[in-house]
């Protein structure tokens, strides 16, 4: 009989992670930095991402890519009851309508075929989340988006390291498509919370990395270190969803790492 509560899924923390953490808290740069653009180089290096923006949550993500392809009031956006609230939070906070496709009670994901009956004129994007971290049917959804001309969101929150037919759950898939990885401490990798959002459209990478940050056209890094510029436009309204360099630190680059080396 344990004397300790045994917790669901306690985080793997190295002492070299605690180190990182350490070591931002002392260099005075705890916000995001250059340790938060390391880890978007090598997470994007990692699942075969062109553009990888980190946030401070898979929510975060999801909500931001959403409203990067033009997900609003009117839309509708087909995904699975099988899955956490956020997915289906994030689209309502758009204004657009969630609808729900039922899903395959082996895999525990959404029926293509049934994805395919819930489409209407107004219905703007498809959710699919992984489940568990085991892929969707990624060749039959690819081919849905394409012939109905949607918005392909999948929320990978599970699923980093997953592959479908070869493709990496992360690259690229046509051209209005991002996938966004979770790293909440239940997680396959973990900085206390975080997410990344990636994409191999660069009008979305840039309108998620304004988004991000309150609409600013430059972040902190870019204006107060030493070769920054403090001046910056708002160019739209925008949210305050970035990662720091602190969490980057408590499993950012680190578990990429691990996670590339069990690909
Ligand atoms: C399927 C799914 N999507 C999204 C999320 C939200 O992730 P986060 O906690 O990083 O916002 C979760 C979290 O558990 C999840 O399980």
């Amino acid at each position: 009989m344990r004397e300790t509560f045994l917790p669901f899924a306690r985080p793997d923390i190295s002492e070299d992670a605690i180190a990182d953490v350490v070591d931002s808290l002392r260099s005075g740069w705890i916000t995001t930095g250059p340790k938060t653009q390391k880890f978007e180089k090598s997470f994007g290096e990692c699942v075969g991402s062109p553009y990888s923006l980190a946030v401070n949550s898979a929510t975060a993500g999801l909500h931001l890519s959403l409203l990067a392809f033009g997900v609003g009031p009117g839309d509708e956006v087909i995904t699975t009851p099988m899955t956490f609230a956020a997915t289906l939070n994030t689209v309502v906070l758009t204004g657009a309508t969630p609808v729900l496709a039922d899903i395959d009670p082996v895999t525990l994901n959404i029926r293509p075929d049934l994805i395919e009956r819930a489409i209407t004129p107004r219905t703007k994007a498809v959710i699919p989340v992984h489940f568990a971290g085991r892929p969707c049917d990624m060749q039959a959804l690819e081919e849905i988006v394409q012939r109905n001309d949607l918005v392909l969101v999948e929320d990978a929150a599970h699923a980093l390291g997953a592959s479908c037919r070869g493709r990496l759950i992360g690259s690229p898939v046509g051209e209005r498509h991002a996938a966004v990885f979770s790293f909440h401490p239940t997680k396959n990798i973990t900085c206390g919370e975080g997410g990344m959002v990636c994409t191999g459209c660069k009008e979305a990478a840039e309108k998620i990395s304004v988004l991000r940050q309150h609409g600013m056209s430059k972040g902190a890094w870019n204006r107060y270190a030493a070769t920054g510029n403090p001046h910056y436009d708002i160019l739209f309204p925008g949210l305050k969803y970035n990662m720091l360099d602190l969490q980057e630190g408590a499993g950012g680059v680190k578990g990429t790492e691990t996670a590339a080396r069990t690909k």
